[in-house]
């Protein structure tokens, strides 16, 4: 039985992170097994690329540079990691996956969706996820922005709100592009509630019990 793959997306500072690590507990309590993983990164090279992608010194470096050293960081943790894992009939879960390209690189950086879907369907074998759960909530309402400020720790919370707007409207056109397989959730205040919602989508979609 081949395994599935689900990713996470959202932008900076939605309660992306949180969310994973209740969806982790909630499926250790149920005894369900799952990979997770994150990207960039997830495996020793890929972590390589990911600490050259976002050091603050690589100011210069071009939007197709960027788009093909995901594309590549993310072939080498397809490859190494999440194909076996499927092969093997896993659940595997990726914080942040192609369509996180789409939407920075395609949508903030200018070079369009089309693009880098195509660079990705050749890095990924045209590997694509089963179920995608885009965390809904655009820069301006986002939790962090009000709760503290951005820190400056890589390339991206570097960049204006202007970018992130892009970046929102990035995946809003991924979405229209994935015939159904992004599926939005407004995180509600309430972190419990926003799992909660989660946790039924996936129920729902026969992904987990
Ligand atoms: P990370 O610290 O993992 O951010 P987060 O906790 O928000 O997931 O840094 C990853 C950064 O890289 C994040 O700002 C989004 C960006 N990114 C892209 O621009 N393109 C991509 O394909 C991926 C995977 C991430």
């Amino acid at each position: 039985m081949k395994g599935k793959l689900v990713t996470f997306e959202g932008c900076e500072g939605v309660g992306k992170s949180t969310q994973l690590k209740q969806l982790q507990a909630y499926l250790e309590k149920t005894g369900q097994k799952a990979l997770f993983t994150r990207e960039p990164g997830g495996n020793a090279i890929s972590e390589q690329i990911r600490a050259v992608i976002l050091n603050p010194e690589n100011k210069e470096m071009s939007p197709i540079c960027e788009a093909l050293l995901y594309a590549a960081a993310r072939a080498q943790l397809v490859e190494k990691v999440i194909q076996p894992a499927l092969e093997r009939g896993e659940l595997v879960i990726c914080d942040r996956f192609v369509d996180s390209s789409v939407a920075y690189q395609g949508g903030a950086r200018g070079l369009g969706a089309e693009t880098v879907i195509a660079i990705n369907d050749y890095a990924l074998k045209g590997l694509k996820p089963d179920l995608t759960v885009f965390i809904d909530l655009p820069p301006e309402r986002s939790f962090r922005s009000r709760t503290k400020a951005l820190s400056l720790e890589d390339r991206f919370e570097n960049e204006n709100q202007e970018f992130h707007k892009k970046v929102y409207e990035g995946y809003i056109r991924a979405a229209e592009l994935s015939q159904g397989r992004i599926v939005k959730v407004e995180p509600c205040a309430d972190k419990a509630q926003t799992t909660a919602k989660i946790i039924n989508l996936l129920r729902q979609k026969g992904i987990i019990v």
